[in-house]
């Protein structure tokens, strides 16, 4: 993802996740939020040809070193935009996939069980205060592990690389869930794509592969 950013469509129907997320909430969520993120990023950096150059990741995994006076638009709105993506790429109509014996076993030696990580993960999700995501991330190390982060803060400052990630701002269940934030982060794990985060994981292999072939 580059500049100029667009409004990247969903890759199912709006109504493809009910009854866990309805087709209210996705109309919304999409196209009124994910939108207002990706029209305010490309006005953050209308004036900025470097940062223009630059890919999403890279921007917000150097935002310490962003000199425009957008700095603090650049970081909001850019994480929007990511982190949305991450998220809507990631979710399919219930038992459309399952986790492969690879993420199983990926997840295992991180966390010692899909039990445990399922634990771990909505611990995480339930815990972060306030508006944020919660996020199944790889290290430097090939170690997973579950982070959360306000706002719209991504992992990648940190360099960490995302796999998965839940938005806990209650956009994303307030219409479905009122505050019932448990229920929505229970019912999400019926609609996770888990053939996006296989191939998220192994990317993240290949990428670590890729460091110790030098
Ligand atoms: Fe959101």
């Amino acid at each position: 993802m580059s500049y100029p950013y667009e409004l990247k469509p969903l890759s199912y129907a709006y109504d493809a996740l009910e009854p866990f997320i309805s087709k209210t909430t996705m109309e919304l969520h999409h196209d009124k939020h994910l939108n207002t993120y990706v029209t305010n990023l490309n006005f953050a950096l209308q004036d900025d040809e470097s940062l223009q150059s630059k890919n999403l990741e890279d921007i917000l995994s150097d935002l310490e070193n962003i000199s425009s006076p957008n700095a603090v638009a650049i970081r909001n709105n850019g994480g929007g935009v990511f982190n949305h993506n991450h998220y809507f790429e990631a979710l399919a109509p219930q038992n459309s996939t399952k986790p492969s014996e690879f993420i199983l076993q990926a997840l295992t030696a991180s966390f010692g069980s899909y039990d445990a990580f399922v634990e771990t993960f909505t611990k995480a999700a339930l815990g972060q205060f306030g508006s944020g995501w919660a996020w199944l991330v790889g290290n430097s190390a090939g170690k997973l592990s579950v982070v959360s982060t306000p706002n719209q803060d991504t992992p990648l400052k940190d360099n960490l690389t995302p796999i998965l990630n839940i938005d806990v701002w209650e956009h994303a269940y307030y219409v479905d869930y009122q505050n019932r934030r448990p229920d929505y982060v229970t019912n999400y794990f019926n609609i996770i794509n888990w053939n996006i985060v296989e191939q998220r994981l192994r990317d993240y292999y290949a990428k670590l592969t890729c460091l110790f072939c030098n």
